[in-house]
């Protein structure tokens, strides 16, 4: 990145002549032109790095070339040239995009000073694009780690479907990805310098959702002391993910159905209608057309979102992924935990090739997170994984461990199959208690009373369950 073509614009001829002797002496291809109309149909036709200017000219002056030069060749640096008594117009030309300015009369030297740090002010831009587009690449697939085809294929539809504004529903079992889709989606469209915004429709209490989402006016209900946006306006230009949709109460998916449709809304409380371009990308993981069926979900919304449908495959059903996502797992935690990166024998590989993964990657990522932490520079499989039990059918007939002894208490199967669930779930309890179809309630009873009768297993302690 160096500069090499100069543009000088003056109406007068001896400054003109003066300039382009001394930056043709420095081997720079220099052109000039007499004011900045002269100035603009020459920067049409041929492109200039720089643009040297003089503020007072006939026709078009300085300060206006150079707000056309920003609006309409934004790549080009402007230098203003400015006599003694001047100063003002240099701060005002500085203000609206000037890259430097220079003081009337100046020497061959301070011109050389200033083309130097126009040199590296570019070398620093172009290393910044370089960084930002770098960045942006390892956001979109690189850390989709997985070269199953069922994976292959599901990167193969966001790469089509991604700079489109086509609404998207991610469905897969809890743990698959597909947060991680959905933020690929986003990083590799063109919205991807605009918000990313995720709402868990599960986590917010159903009298609050719609404020949440679509903002709320001052005054509108107790409680509402200020006007407040709505997640929908805070992803203006972006992304929205609406994670767990299949969570939103019916009243509410009738307002989010118009949304989709009309893509815009007014605030709880307001009158004015709010236009927004957000694309939308919701995630469940039910079946979210059984849903619909059971009457509990809106068919016409269902068909709004099922726009690009995406499946992701549950980790038992594609196998060959294990392998390589437990070595990247592993190089992961190792670097984020300054140890040294450690190999895993044959056998337990077998082992995690033989499991079914109700957790999916997140269970495997925790395994191998957990197993790093404790320090043993191997993987610490569980019990039941070490019985080889769990193989690859997985139906929630299985028991917690994959067998049922006779003369085991219920109570006892009953404590095996929360904490089995709870690390499915790595340890959060609104899932595990959905899964388990108990309240959170009894969940959090349960674990009490575990605690109580020092029950609770080491591994679960550690990570302090309360
Ligand atoms: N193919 C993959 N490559 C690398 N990491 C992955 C992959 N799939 C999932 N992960 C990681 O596994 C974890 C769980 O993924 P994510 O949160 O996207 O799952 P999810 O399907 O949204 O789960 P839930 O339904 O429970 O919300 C994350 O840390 C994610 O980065
Ligand atoms: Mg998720």
């Amino acid at each position: 990145m160096s500069i090499e073509n100069v543009l000088i614009v003056d109406d007068e001829i001896l400054m003109r002549k003066f300039l382009q002797e001394s930056l043709r002496r420095l081997g720079i291809a220099v052109e000039t032109a007499k004011d900045g109309l002269n100035a603009l149909d020459m920067l049409a036709d041929s492109h200039y790095d720089v643009v040297f200017t003089d503020i007072k000219m006939p026709r078009i002056d300085g300060m206006e070339l150079l707000q056309r030069i920003k609006g309409e060749f934004p790549d080009t640096e402007v230098v203003v040239m400015t006599a003694y008594g001047t100063i003002e117009s240099a701060v005002d030309a500085m203000k609206t995009g000037a890259s430097d300015y220079i003081l009337k009369p100046f020497t061959v030297d301070q011109m050389e000073i200033i083309l130097n740090r126009l040199n590296e002010r570019q070398a620093l831009i172009h290393e910044n694009k370089y960084l930002k587009k770098e960045l942006n690449e390892k956001y979109n697939f690189n850390e989709i780690v997985g070269k199953s085809k069922e994976l292959q294929g599901t990167i193969k539809t966001i790469q089509q479907i991604a700079s489109s504004r086509a609404t998207v529903l991610v469905q897969g079992e809890s743990g698959t990805g597909k947060e991680l889709i959905a933020r690929a989606i986003h990083f590799s469209s063109d919205r991807k310098n605009y918000p990313f915004i995720r709402v868990n429709c599960a986590a917010m209490p159903e009298n609050l959702i719609e404020s949440e989402l679509f903002g709320h006016e001052k005054g509108s209900f107790t409680g509402a002391h200020a006007k407040r946006l709505g997640r929908f306006e805070l992803a203006q230009n972006g992304t929205i993910l609406l994670d767990e949709i299949s969570e939103i109460p019916l009243n509410i998916q009738a307002k989010l159905l118009r949304v989709i449709q009309e893509r815009e809304f007014e605030r709880v409380g307001g009158e004015k209608s709010i236009k927004i371009d957000v694309r939308i990308i919701a995630s469940t993981n039910r079946n979210l057309y059984e849903s619909v069926q059971n009457g509990e979900f809106r068919e016409d919304l269902f068909y709004r979102l099922n726009v690009v449908p995406l499946h992701i495959t549950p980790l038992r059903e594609r196998k060959e992924d294990c392998e390589e996502l437990l070595y990247y797992f592993i190089q992961k935690y190792c670097h984020e935990n300054n140890i040294e990166i450690f190999d895993v024998s044959e056998d337990t590989m077998e082992k995690l090739k033989n499991y079914s993964w109700p957790g999916n990657v997140r269970e495997l990522e925790n395994l191998v997170e957990r197993s790093v932490v404790m320090g043993k520079r191997r993987l610490l499989l569980p019990d039941e994984m070490n019985a080889g039990a769990h193989t690859a059918s997985h139906s929630k007939a299985d028991s917690a461990n994959g067998k049922i002894n006779a003369g085991v208490t219920v109570r006892e199967m009953e404590k095996q199959l929360i904490f089995e669930t709870l690390r499915c779930n790595c340890w959060n309890k609104t899932k595990t208690a959905q899964m388990l179809d108990i309240s959170i309630r009894t969940l959090r009873n349960k674990l009490n009373e575990y605690r109580e009768h020092d029950e609770i297993p080491q591994e679960f302690a550690l990570l302090s369950i309360n």
